[in-house]
């Protein structure tokens, strides 16, 4: 991700849960199906066997607040942190870069990343895959399904509540398509609207 696209970040954290919540912008999306696969996701999530967990960029907790065992949430974005901290009954977060893991080789059973694999191009989904696989047996991605008529890869323009407007790149995987890139990937969920892969 760029820098803008991580300064974005930053200033959505306080807005970021409309986008699971369907509140705020995201009250006007048609998006059938939404609730209940996210509520299949959180059961994914919550289903995941390991003592050490890893959440990459674990935003505000959304997902990471599933995740049993030991769980420790990293994210470069101090205000996505700080939710993520208050919602987080167990597990312990801190900021850090995706790219520069601060833990060290082997120490998660199982690293998860929501919706961060497919905001990555295809150099740095390949630079993330080797520190990911560093610190962690097993992967989890979990991201947004490709759907008919979407094009795979684009630069999206999103804007903010304040109208602020910030380009962000997407890359979308159908379930097989991200289970072929990660090289001998389980399809875990493969739904309309998300897709989840362990590898
Ligand atoms: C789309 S949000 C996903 C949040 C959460 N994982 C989820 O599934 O809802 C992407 C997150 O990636 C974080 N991020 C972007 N670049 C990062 C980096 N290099 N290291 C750590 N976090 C990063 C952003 O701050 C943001 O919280």
């Amino acid at each position: 991700m760029t820098r803008g696209e991580r300064a974005y970040y930053q200033q959505r954290a306080p807005e970021y849960d409309d986008f699971y919540l369907g509140t705020g912008q995201f009250a006007a999306r048609e998006r059938p199906g939404w609730h209940q696969e996210l509520e299949a996701l959180q059961s994914l999530v919550s289903s995941i066997r390991a003592e050490a967990v890893l959440d990459v960029a674990c935003g505000t907790g959304f997902l990471t607040r599933h995740l049993r065992g030991r769980v420790m949430g990293v994210d470069q974005s101090r205000a996505m942190l700080n939710i993520a901290r208050s919602r987080l009954r167990r597990g312990a977060v801190a900021q850090a870069d995706a790219f520069c893991l601060p833990f060290r080789s082997g120490a998660f059973d199982c690293l998860v990343a929501g919706h961060f694999y497919g905001h990555l191009t295809e150099p740095e989904r390949a630079r993330f895959l080797v520190e990911a696989r560093r610190v962690a047996a097993r992967l989890l991605i979990i991201d947004a399904a490709l759907r008919d008529g979407v094009a795979p890869e684009q630069v999206q323009q999103r804007v903010l509540n304040d109208g602020s407007q910030h380009a962000v790149y997407k890359r979308y995987f159908t379930a097989e398509q991200l289970a072929r890139e990660l090289g001998s990937g389980a399809v875990l969920y493969g739904g309309h609207w998300f897709v989840a892969v362990m590898a």
